[in-house]
């Protein structure tokens, strides 16, 4: 009778596994994320390989380069690690996933900041849109077919839209990380991508403390020509998720971060909480939200607990 009358759902498509690439031969764990690796691109092949037969609907690439720069050279060099990559998933799971890209320049700079800087140090929005664009385009050609703009600069996804269609790439997508906040709860990540940031994002994401303008950013995102538009961090955030998700013509997505993955794996290897039901009740709570689909770290257990009927 439960499952009858359940008024949310998971299932396997639903969830986009994010993952992390490195240079280096051998893959890594992440401390702060247990469970979680740096992958070489051996391991990323079958991870990527696993991820598809499990059923998720995507995955989301994150490259972590050997050598950062000033302007973040990496990301849009065809050999750079994210779009080589992007380019052996894609050969690999292109056609049972859909293989998506982290477009940002946070990996790639040495400084840490999502964007490039002015002679004062502040990030430069405009000058950071065409670093965007060709990044854009780099990845388009590398075979990514959602690129994932999560660098909270104004006119990002026009800018990145334009030139993808200038150059012939209508068919690439743009997942708009529309209502991203400047959130404690990135911590791991940084370990993850080994960030070279100090300070903070604020003065490009959006303030915790409003969540009117969560909706009115992913507005000015679809009016843009975003295709999907994404809320995060996804579980302090449900307010700001339910409001998008009340009046957006497009999909909706969250992402579970790095934080929230690391709180629930550190209670759990605790004996604090019964780690498997608070997996699956967080990544329900975000659906029943109103999110579409979740980006999760889970995603690939989950998918298989879901297909076990579990
Ligand atoms: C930026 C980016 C970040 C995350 C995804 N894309 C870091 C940031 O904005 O500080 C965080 C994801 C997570 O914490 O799991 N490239």
């Amino acid at each position: 009778m439960r499952r009858l009358v359940a008024q949310t759902r998971l299932h396997p498509s639903d969830l986009v596994l994010p993952m992390f690439v490195i240079e280096a031969a051998e893959s890594r764990p992440i401390a702060s994320m247990p469970g979680v690796l740096q992958h070489s691109l051996d391991s990323l092949r079958r991870a990527a390989t696993e991820a598809a037969e499990a059923g998720v609907g995507g995955l989301m690439l994150f490259g972590v380069p050997e050598v950062r720069d000033a302007t973040g050279t990496g990301a849009t060099d065809p050999n750079g690690i994210l779009n080589v990559a992007t380019a052996a998933v894609a050969a690999e799971v292109g056609d049972a996933v859909v293989v998506q890209t982290d477009l940002c320049l946070d990996e790639f700079t040495d400084h840490g900041h999502c964007g490039v800087l002015d002679a004062a140090g502040r990030v430069d929005n405009d000058a950071t849109l065409e670093r965007y664009a060709e990044m854009g385009l780099a990845q388009a050609r590398a075979g990514s077919a959602l690129l994932g703009l999560s660098g909270m600069m104004d006119g990002q996804v026009a800018a990145v839209r334009d030139a993808l269609d200038a150059q012939g790439h209508t068919d690439v997508a743009i997942l708009a990380y529309a209502a991203k906040y400047a959130s404690a709860f990135y911590g791991p990540f940084r370990e993850a991508v080994d960030s070279q940031l100090t300070g903070d994002r604020r003065s490009y994401q959006l303030d915790p403390a409003n969540r009117r303008e969560g909706a009115r950013e992913a507005d000015l995102d679809v009016a843009e020509g975003a295709d999907v538009v994404m809320v995060k961090p996804a579980l302090s955030y449900l307010d700001v998720l339910a409001d998008v998700a009340a009046t957006s013509p497009v999909p909706v997505w969250a992402y579970q971060v790095s934080g929230e993955y690391a709180m629930v794996e550190a209670a759990a290897a605790n004996g604090w909480l019964d780690r498997d039901r608070t997996i699956a009740e967080t990544v329900l709570s975000i659906k029943r939200a109103g999110a579409d689909a979740v980006l999760t770290y889970w995603a690939v257990e989950l998918a298989d607990r879901l297909t076990r009927g579990q």
